[in-house]
């Protein structure tokens, strides 16, 4: 009960600041009203809410992270002037929220953060692929953070034979959206699907990566996988490396997640891999094995259902 109870606080927070407009009064460096000498650590303001004045009253922190969702909710007792305020700290990480816990200090209060606990438990069944996203760029430091931590992932021989290419370009977008249509149109007929069948889900699927913020190419380096003796030593290796490629996608999802953004794993690319070197001119041992669009999520998909355990895990 309790554990749903937090969910659904975080997420009404997410939607107050999706509601409203974060405006920044006291930028990072501005020295503080009464104590000069301390300076802001991070952006400060207000959130600006269409009905709310309460909402105004309130200190907002903003961090490098993430700009739509709330991290930690501050408490500040002022015992001068007998009062308990809260603050939010929005796309903050744990040294941003020190900092600011830090200045609270320096200002005579002391301040208690209620972290979001965005645990690593947490973020497993968190995690939703979401097909819907906002109309709003993804800023370069989040996408790199993602993939750094994407490639902590564990690999075979620790060979680390992944390799992300993230497009972001319009015109490149397109290029790699029709080669995947083309592919997908061919394997249409191919099956003998009615030609406005195959235009209606051509077009679906080119939507789809247009109208996502980013797209990231999920590939295999092969030049990075150790040669194998024999043909089932080079098969093993083969499958190996894809293996961890196959980890460092999900872990990407899951680090993407973590940091706000949304995700969806498509397979389009398997069945193009030369239409797409091609089409976004890739080195020749980067092989598509994936597609991973990537923006700020425009939708809550209910979480599909899992197979029971019983079902999933023998005891031997
Ligand atoms: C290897 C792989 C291929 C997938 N291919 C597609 C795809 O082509 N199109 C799509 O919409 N979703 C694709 N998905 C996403 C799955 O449909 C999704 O993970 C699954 O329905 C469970 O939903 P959840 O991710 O929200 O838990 C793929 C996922 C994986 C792991």
């Amino acid at each position: 009960m309790i554990e749903k109870n937090w969910q659904s606080f975080w997420d009404s927070l997410d939607r107050l600041l999706e509601e409203g407009e974060v405006i920044v009064d006291r930028p990072q460096g501005t020295p503080q009203g009464c104590f000069p000498q301390v300076r802001y650590p991070l952006d400060c303001g207000y959130l600006a809410l269409p009905n709310s004045e309460a909402a105004a009253e309130m200190d907002v922190w903003r961090g490098s992270g993430a700009p739509n969702q709330v991290s930690a909710v501050l408490l500040t007792v002022d015992e001068h002037n007998l009062e308990l305020n809260r603050s939010l700290a929005v796309g903050v990480d744990e040294s941003e929220l020190e900092s600011v816990v830090d200045f609270y200090l320096q200002i005579g209060l002391t301040a208690i953060p209620i972290r979001r606990r965005q645990e690593s438990l947490r973020l497993l069944t968190e995690r939703r692929s979401v097909r819907r996203f906002l109309d709003r760029a993804v800023e370069r430091a989040l996408i790199e953070r993602a993939i750094e931590l994407a490639c902590w992932a564990p690999s075979a021989h620790n060979e680390q034979p992944w390799r992300f290419v993230v497009v972001s370009d319009l015109t490149m977008k397109e290029r790699l959206a029709q080669a995947l249509g083309e592919a997908f149109r061919h394997d249409l007929l191919a099956q003998g699907v009615p030609p406005e069948e195959i235009h209606r889900r051509v077009e679906r699927s080119r939507q789809r990566i247009l109208s996502a913020p980013l797209a990231v190419l999920l590939c295999l380096c092969e030049e990075d996988l150790p040669p194998g003796m024999t043909e089932r030593q080079r098969k093993g290796e083969w499958e190996m490396g894809l293996q961890s490629v196959a980890l460092a996608g999900g872990q990407f999802q899951l680090a993407a997640h973590a940091l706000g953004l949304a995700t969806v794993w498509l397979c389009a690319p398997l069945f193009a891999p030369q239409a797409v070197q091609n089409a976004l001119n890739l080195p020749s041992a980067w092989q598509a094995q994936a597609l991973i669009l990537v923006g700020y999520a425009a939708e809550r998909p209910a979480p599909p259902p899992r197979k029971s355990l019983a079902e999933v895990m023998l005891y031997r």
